[in-house]
Order: C-alpha cells, then structure tokens, then sequence
C-alpha cells in the first residue's frame, strides 16, 4: 500500500508512520517541517513539504497513492477566546477541504479522524451510531463534518475513525503532562466525569488495521476498555510523575483561564464502546486501562 499522512509528524503520526514502515508500505509524510521530513526520510519515508492552509503549493505535484490518511490537526493547548475559535473553525474547516481534494485528485480513500463528542447519561455508552454532539470547542469541526458527510454520499469513499483522548510521549498530551508537573494544570471541580482514553500506540495500531482492511464508509471508536473520571486519570498521572496530588482548580477560576468553550468541552461526561473497532478490525489493546497505558506513556516521555 501506498499510504500519505496528513499529519504524520505529530503524536499519533510518530506512532503510525513506524507501524506502517514495519507492515511493509510505501509510506509519505505531508507537514511544514523541513526538518522533521528530513528525520522522517533518513527511516525510508517519502516527505512532501507542504501547508494543508496552501494546497495550491504542492498538490499538482502529489504522486499515485492507494490511501489517504487525514490526521493533521490545527488546535493548540491554551485559552479558547472567541477569536481564536474562529480562527480554528476556519482551519479544520479548510483542512478538509484539502483532504477531500487530495482523496479526489489522487482518485483513492481517505481516512477522516474525528473525536469522541458524545454526551452519555447514567448507565449509557455511545456507540458508532450515535450522532456526533458538537459542542464547546468541538464545534470547529461542524463545518468539516458535513462536508465529509455531503463527499461520502457523493461516492467519495470515506472511513471516519473516532478516537478518544489519545494519550503518549506527544501532542497535547505531552504540553497537558508538562504543565502539571509545573502546578500549571490540574482538575477542574469535581472532575468526576468521564472522558474516553487511548494509548498512542493502541491507536496506531487501528489506524494500521483500517489502511489494512479499507472497510469502506464505516466509523470506529478508538477507546480503551476502561471509563474513567477525569480525576482518576489525572491523579494516577500525577502519580506516576512522582507527584502528590494535582490541584483542583475551581470552575469559576477555570471559565477565566480557560474561556467558556473549553471549560465548556471539558466538562463533557462520555462512556463509549470499542466494540465494533475489536470486531470488525480485530484491534487487540496492549493498554486496556491508563493504569497499564499511563506508566508507558510516561516512561517514554521521560526517558
Ligand atoms: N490528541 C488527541 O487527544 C485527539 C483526540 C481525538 C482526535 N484526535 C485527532 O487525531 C489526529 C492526530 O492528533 P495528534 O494528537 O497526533 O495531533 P498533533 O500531535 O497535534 O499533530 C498535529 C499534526 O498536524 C500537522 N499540521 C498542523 N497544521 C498543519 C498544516 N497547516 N498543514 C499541514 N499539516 C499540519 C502537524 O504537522 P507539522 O507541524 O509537521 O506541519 C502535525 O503533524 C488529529 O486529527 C486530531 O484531531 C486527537
């Protein structure tokens, strides 16, 4: 298989591209990161230097591939202001208007990555048929969202993978990890809501099933086998950084620091099940809880 990742430098990307390496595909990398390309090209990977923001810059120029995979993300940690909401929308917005043109230009599949945005009540677990619930930040990707939904029923074919929190040695994890260690970050009131997690490297390894597979406009939840509070996460996590308990922060407080569309996402209370993505992709999970993944993830980060 020929696979290009949009996105292939980042958390889940540094995970995936080795993964993808090692079953034997021709692997391509789109990022702006002349550097990273370089790094990436020394283990036998095609980089394409390019800005999803541009893709007049070098889409004329994109060889035969047999998948795309769409895991660029435009988000940064830090207060949501309106503004910068917009800023955001505007950009996933357009991140997929580049995707869906690569998919078509190159004539072959993409793979969408969304998030796992459910609402659940008590004793509820969303599945794959559940409707997506934007809310708070995650309503930057309404936009994109429909057009994945308007190409899919125009015959473009789609696959939409649906992780949780992905957690590792990266990404928002690694800036999430760093500022708790630093007191900079901490649980938001009670914190007794559930957030769905993944170790990195289970994730990759759906992602490597999907491109294996290519099971043709379906969805998969990409979670672990185990809810948890987001205290109980954080706390284990401060755990395993040698620390005694992480501070809770009041909600009030944390509107100010945090903006109300963050606070608003963070506070969402979601279970789901990864049912389908073992059934139909096989996926074995190597971390069925953080209590497993969480020491790993850390471990990687320090080391
Ligand atoms: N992390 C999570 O908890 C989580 C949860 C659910 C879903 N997801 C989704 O999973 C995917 C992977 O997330 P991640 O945590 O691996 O992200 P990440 O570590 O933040 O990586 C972001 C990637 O996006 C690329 N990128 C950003 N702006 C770009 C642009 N203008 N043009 C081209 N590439 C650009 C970056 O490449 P360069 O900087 O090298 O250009 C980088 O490789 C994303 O689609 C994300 O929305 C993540």
């Amino acid at each position: 298989m020929k696979t290009l990742i949009l996105g292939g430098t980042g958390l889940l990307g540094s995970s995936l591209v080795p993964k993808l390496l090692a079953r034997g595909h021709e692997v391509s990398v789109l990022s702006r990161n002349p550097a990273a390309l370089s790094k990436l090209e020394t283990q036998g990977v095609k980089g394409i230097l390019g800005d999803l923001l541009e893709p007049e810059g070098f889409i004329s120029s994109l060889t035969p591939h047999d998948v795309v995979v769409s895991i660029a993300m435009p988000l940064e940690f830090g207060r949501m202001s309106r503004k910068r909401f917009e800023l955001i929308h505007e950009r996933t917005t357009k991140f997929t208007y580049s995707a869906l043109d690569i998919g078509r230009k190159l004539e072959c599949p993409i793979i969408f990555t969304l998030g796992t945005s459910y609402r659940t009540g008590p004793g509820e677990v969303a599945d794959e048929t559940w409707p997506i619930e934007r809310f708070g930040i995650t309503k930057v990707g309404i936009e994109a969202e429909r057009l994945i939904h308007e190409a899919g029923a125009d015959g473009q074919p789609i696959i939409q993978m649906i992780p949780g929190q992905i957690y590792g040695p990266g990404g928002m994890f690694l800036e999430m990890y760093n500022r708790l260690k630093s007191g900079r970050f901490g649980i938001v009131g009670k914190g007794d809501n559930h957030v769905p997690r993944i170790h990195v490297e289970d994730c990759a390894e759906a992602f490597a099933l999907v491109i294996d597979k290519m099971p043709a406009n379906e969805s998969f939840i990409v979670a672990d086998d185990t809810p948890c509070t987001v205290r109980e996460f954080t706390e284990f996590m401060a755990s395993c950084a040698g620390m005694s308990k992480p501070r809770t922060i009041p909600k009030i407080l944390a509107r100010i620091v945090l903006g109300k569309l963050l606070l608003e996402t963070m506070e969402m209370d979601c279970i789901v099940s990864n049912d389908k993505v073992k059934q139909v992709l096989g996926l074995e999970l190597k971390y069925p809880s953080y209590r497993e993944g969480l020491p790993a993830a850390i471990k990687a980060i320090e080391s």
